[in-house]
């Protein structure tokens, strides 16, 4: 079976290369990403070692000139805050109209008010915390990279990108059609997944219609079409960096899902790309961040668009966050999905029709987790291919 984004993040590419902080020349770390892969420890495993410079395949270029200038974040921007009390009642044409303004102008945005109980979020991140906190030779249970394992652990993106290696480690939880045995939950935080999970897929079916209406479509339209049913649950730890400057907890990228909800403790360090700017995602009390993922951007014809984001080492940790990704049910892992025909009065489509598979292999065929949807606009010539030509994509 196609996997989500939690298995994906298991995959091997066989060469990565680093950026040497001494002589700034460039190096094959594939072999010191394999010996640090093999210690199963993470990278919680080696900030416990007390090291006062990171391992040179951590380290990452400094930014190129065209980007934005680096980790300062500019301060006159605000990301959008929709408050959703009365979003059932009084106040629903209110909160579509803010998640329309939010969804086409940054892409994301933070929720107050959504209905998940504080303590059941906090409870949530605490279970995170102490999964990666436990002993080591517990932890190890669940490290691998096999994709069909649906609960696992992993560390700092390794090996999957050409990219250096990202000072974080990750618990996934791949809930196929929303279901997932409770048996399979590591012990540590077993009731905290379940709990959690209930609530966002709640929120999940509430942001479908919400969104649905703000395109301007049938409340249930985007629940008819299923794009929202399986989930991946993220469990992100980004222990204390000696040296925060020169690498990253998460690197720019966008998210290939459909529907993203983050929830982050209060320690910061989330930015997103804005006006071609990096902004800050403040952490703030009892909020849930929502962002669009490169498919809805697909389906909506550029509407709707994700963003850009990425997550900042700091000298202070760990940092704790959590985040849920939604994608089709698995029956439609090679359905096709191309841009509403609603919304194309006038327009013409920008991208063409493609499945999940297909998307999902292209994200990762391209060794680096910036978006892959220009490959999908339609004057790229290629047509959505056929269910036989992608059978291959099924072992990944
Ligand atoms: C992600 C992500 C942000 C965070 O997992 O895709 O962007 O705050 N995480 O951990
Ligand atoms: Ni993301």
């Amino acid at each position: 079976m196609i996997s989500t984004v939690a298995s994906m993040e298991v995959m091997v590419s066989n060469a990565s290369s680093s950026f040497d902080p001494e002589d700034g020349s460039i190096y094959d770390s594939a072999n010191d990403m394999k010996a640090f892969d093999e210690t199963k420890g993470g990278v919680k495993g080696l900030a416990d070692s007390g090291l006062i410079k990171i391992p040179r395949f951590f380290v990452h270029p400094p930014e190129k000139p065209q980007q934005p200038p680096s980790k300062s974040s500019n301060i006159n921007l605000q990301v959008p805050i929709i408050n959703f009390e009365g979003f059932e009642s009084s106040r629903r044409k209110d909160v579509v109209n803010e998640i329309r303004r939010a969804s086409e102008n940054w892409g994301l945005f933070q929720v107050v008010n959504h209905g998940i109980p504080e303590n059941v979020m906090d409870d949530m991140l605490e279970g995170v915390k102490r999964f990666h906190e436990q002993p080591q030779e517990v932890k190890t249970e669940f490290y691998t990279r096999d994709a069909d394992q649906r609960v696992k652990f992993f560390t700092g993106a390794l090996l999957l990108t050409k990219e250096p290696a990202i000072w974080r480690d990750t618990v996934a939880f791949d809930f196929k059609d929303g279901k997932l045995d409770p048996q399979l939950f590591p012990a540590i935080m077993r009731e905290e997944v379940g709990e959690y999970f209930r609530h966002v897929t709640k929120t999940g079916k509430a942001l479908s219609e919400l969104l649905s209406e703000a395109l301007g479509l049938r409340r249930n339209y985007l629940s008819s079409i299923e794009c929202m049913e399986t989930e991946s649950l993220v469990g992100h730890y980004y222990p204390a960096c000696p040296q925060p400057e020169l690498t990253f907890g998460t690197t720019t990228h966008s998210d290939p899902s459909f529907l993203t909800i983050l929830l982050q403790d209060n320690k910061g360090g989330l930015q997103v790309l804005h006006q071609n700017q990096w902004v800050d995602v403040p952490p703030l009390q009892g909020a849930l961040l929502v962002n669009i993922g490169d498919l809805m951007q697909l389906i909506t014809n550029d509407r709707f668009r994700s963003v850009e984001h990425r997550v900042l080492a700091g000298e202070v940790g760990p940092r704790i966050s959590l985040a849920s990704f939604f994608f089709p049910s698995t029956a439609n892992t090679f359905k096709p999905y191309g841009v509403i025909k609603e919304l194309l009065s006038d327009d013409t489509p920008i991208y063409r029709a493609t499945h999940l598979a297909e998307f999902m292999g292209q994200y990762m065929s391209t060794g680096s987790y910036i978006s892959t949807l220009s490959h999908f606009k339609v004057s790229s010539g290629q047509a959505c291919p056929s269910t036989e030509d992608t059978d291959h994509l099924k072992s990944i």
